[in-house]
């Protein structure tokens, strides 16, 4: 029987609760599928700063880099606000996406039918959406140097970000977008700002480029990034792929989150190139939600993203892509059943924990198995 090495690290706020879902699910999955799955659980985020004194120590990175996938929760909180920022929370997710190269961003945007009525836009607007939003992840503005405070002597300081792309960096998140686009409706919308960005017109300039030498049989347009936020609001069915560097995604994913009803919906797969050899991709896959600090420990948020997390890492980096669909067909089928998390309640369902979320859907995925 295969082997398949998954590293879990569950970090902060919710995260545990939401991983210890997934765990379930890996146990039901060996159970009825064979698929021999091994876990090994580390820490990142705070909860490493405390026990390590980093936020992702070195013989973590070593696990990530040896494992064939690792899922990862969330890390932040208040209790770490103090920290330096080389420590911060956040820099332990920094690291593993460069340091395992995972420079494209896959987060699908999904409206599940049931789902249409739980977000702040009206049913028409949203239902039956589909989009997938391929950021760049390990360029651009949260990496860029210089980066730095610095003080001018003058009782004033300055304050420097780098924004920048190499184009073999444009090159690779564009075929990556427009390779899924091929697989999908055929339709990629870029998003940068070239009216006032270099980095945006070169931007515009490489992903034009790969489309007309590579990809001419496919879309593609282009949207300055504000546009396409408003654009996004107005009338999301509009899009398939939208491709767009590290900061506007960050910013216009939690927008396309909130679209499918909850940021406790959204899922994400961060991919590195292929193996010349082996042909494998290392793989981090995430909820795009945070910790929630402020529901964590409660048991009431909702693991759905976290689990469709491993839907996508069944999907990407395993291609069990029977499995992957059984599992998001559970998910979907109880939200149907009417069982909601508190982010997600609406009038006339049931309310659940995490955990009875996660039961419900290995229930469901358990029996598209035994039957
Ligand atoms: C995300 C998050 C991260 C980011 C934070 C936690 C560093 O917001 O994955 O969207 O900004 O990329
Ligand atoms: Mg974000």
């Amino acid at each position: 029987m295969a082997t398949r090495k998954l590293l879990l690290l569950p970090g902060d706020g919710i995260g545990p609760e939401a991983m210890a879902e997934v765990e379930k699910l890996v146990a039901v999955m060996n159970d009825v599928t064979g698929s021999g799955f091994v876990t090994e659980t580390a820490l990142v985020g705070g909860a490493a700063y405390d026990a390590e004194g980093a936020p992702v120590s070195d013989a973590t990175m070593d696990l990530a880099l040896a494992a064939d996938a690792v899922l990862f929760g969330a890390v932040g909180g208040p209790k770490w606000d103090g920290v330096a920022y080389e420590k911060r929370p956040e820099a332990g997710l920094l690291r593993l996406r460069k340091d395992m190269q995972l420079f494209a961003n896959l987060r699908p945007a999904i409206c599940y039918p049931a789902l249409a009525d739980a977000s702040s836009l009206k049913r028409e607007i949203i239902e039956g959406l589909d989009l997938l939003i391929v950021r760049e992840l390990t360029g651009g503005v949260y990496f860029g140097e210089p980066k730095e405070i610095i003080d001018l002597g003058n009782g004033q300081k300055r304050a420097i970000d780098t924004q920048v792309y190499d184009t073999y960096e444009i090159e690779r998140i564009a075929r990556a977008a427009f390779e899924l686009a091929r697989t999908r409706r055929g339709k990629v919308t870029s998003m940068e700002k070239r009216n006032v960005m270099k980095s945006g017109l070169y931007w515009n300039e490489v992903v034009t480029r790969i489309h007309r030498d590579e990809y001419a049989d496919l879309t593609l347009e282009h949207m300055l990034a504000d546009s396409g936020g408003m654009q996004l609001v107005r009338a999301p069915k509009q899009f398939d792929v939208i491709v767009t560097d590290n900061l506007f995604g960050d910013m216009l994913s939690d927008i396309a989150a909130m679209l499918t009803g909850s940021l406790g919906m959204l899922p994400s797969a961060s991919l590195g190139a292929a193996d010349e050899v082996t042909g494998r991709r290392k793989a981090l896959y995430e909820p795009v939600h945070g910790s929630a600090p402020d529901i964590a420990g409660k048991g009431i948020a909702n693991p759905l993203a976290m689990i469709a997390s491993f839907a996508m890492a069944l999907r990407y980096s395993f291609a069990m892509i029977a499995e992957a669909d059984a599992l998001d067909a559970s998910i979907a089928e109880v939200l149907e059943s009417g069982g909601r998390t508190a982010d997600i309640m609406a009038e006339g369902c049931r309310r659940i924990g995490t955990s009875e979320m996660g039961d419900a859907v290995a229930e469901r995925f358990r029996a598209r198995f035994s039957s």
